[in-house]
């Protein structure tokens, strides 16, 4: 049996599987794969190890005429149409846990980027404009009795909060369900969106992208945010309106923002390189060496259980 492996990657998964006895080719690139040559390299393979910049749509699906399942490396999955894979008993499998602490590092470091303007003070030392500490100079704000609302109270959602609750802050989150670690572990309390948006200090989106998310926190909602508030999004730049986020922050009707995520990733919306009050980062949630390798394992080890006939680690159903 055949696996395909649209990357090189972290760990070398190519190994695991071949060691397991299966046939490997691999896209050797760091560029993504263009979509002609992935729909021809996986028209008859039996696995795909795919990641967030393969769409694997009805077209990609129909045209699978043996694969058994497609293993994510990444935990979002909004890349693949799964209720269309579940359709065709088409496997679907992602990486959740093994990237949970890298990205709640992330979201905490934009956190503090945005507290205590990083960006900002960066810029004046390259710019070698720095002549001395100031009493006035660079101002943030402390974060400890702050609130944090968190949007998504997943595995990221509780491992930032758990986090910031360190750094003296409350909690407070929105989910669809009660989260019993949020209020036994971090005292915090379950809250509606707009009540989270309308009392929080910092706002940290940790939601999958879904029809239900996409566009979730549109303008209605980012009004509601206090004129001093930072909103930190790590999980998909979909889930919020960025052009009207924009607004806000150059018109300096929130203090703050951090992006890992983009709207229309990777275009960067210009606007946003003139801003000073945003720390931008490329999508670096889950880029570290253990966590990347961690990933490229998990993806791996589905492929290798699916195609020896057990049950996969980390199924996603729609
Ligand atoms: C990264 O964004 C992931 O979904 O793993
Ligand atoms: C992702 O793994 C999450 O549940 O937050």
């Amino acid at each position: 049996m055949k696996v395909f492996i649209t990357r090189k990657l972290p760990g070398e998964p190519e190994k695991f599987i071949k060691q397991n006895g299966f046939d490997v080719e691999i896209y050797n690139n760091d560029e993504p794969i263009p979509r002609e040559l992935f729909l021809k390299k996986t028209k008859n393979v039996d696995a795909v190890l795919s990641l967030m910049s393969e769409k694997i749509d009805k077209e990609a699906i129909d045209n699978f005429s043996n694969c058994k399942i497609v293993a994510n490396c990444a935990v979002g999955y909004n890349n693949i149409d799964v209720s269309y894979a579940n359709d065709k008993k088409l496997i679907v499998t992602n990486t959740p846990n093994v990237l949970t602490d890298a990205t709640a590092d992330i979201a905490c470091g934009l956190i503090l980027a945005c507290a205590r303007r990083f960006h900002e003070g960066e810029k004046l030392i390259r710019n070698k404009k720095f002549f001395g500490w100031k009493p006035n100079m660079l101002l943030g704000f402390d974060l400890k009795n702050k609130t944090l609302g968190i949007i998504g109270a997943g595995r990221i959602g509780f491992a930032t909060a758990k986090r910031m609750k360190a750094f003296g802050m409350k909690i407070i989150y929105y989910d669809r369900n009660k989260r019993e670690n949020f209020d036994k572990e971090l005292n915090a309390k379950k809250v509606s969106l707009n009540k989270l948006m309308k009392n929080s200090d910092v706002v940290s989106i940790h939601l999958p992208l879904a029809e239900q998310t996409k566009y979730l926190i549109n303008k209605t909602k980012l009004d509601l945010l206090k004129p001093t508030a930072i909103f930190v999004n790590t999980a998909r730049g979909e889930i919020v309106e960025e052009k009207y986020l924009i607004e806000l922050l150059q018109k300096k009707k929130i203090f703050s923002a951090g992006f890992d995520v983009y709207e229309n990733e990777p275009k960067i919306n210009p606007k946003l390189l003139k801003l000073e009050n945003v720390f931008l980062l490329p999508h670096l949630g889950s880029a570290t060496e253990e966590t990347r390798k961690a990933m490229s394992l998990l993806a791996a080890k589905n492929i290798v259980n699916v195609l020896s006939g057990k049950k996969p680690l980390t199924q996603v159903l729609k």
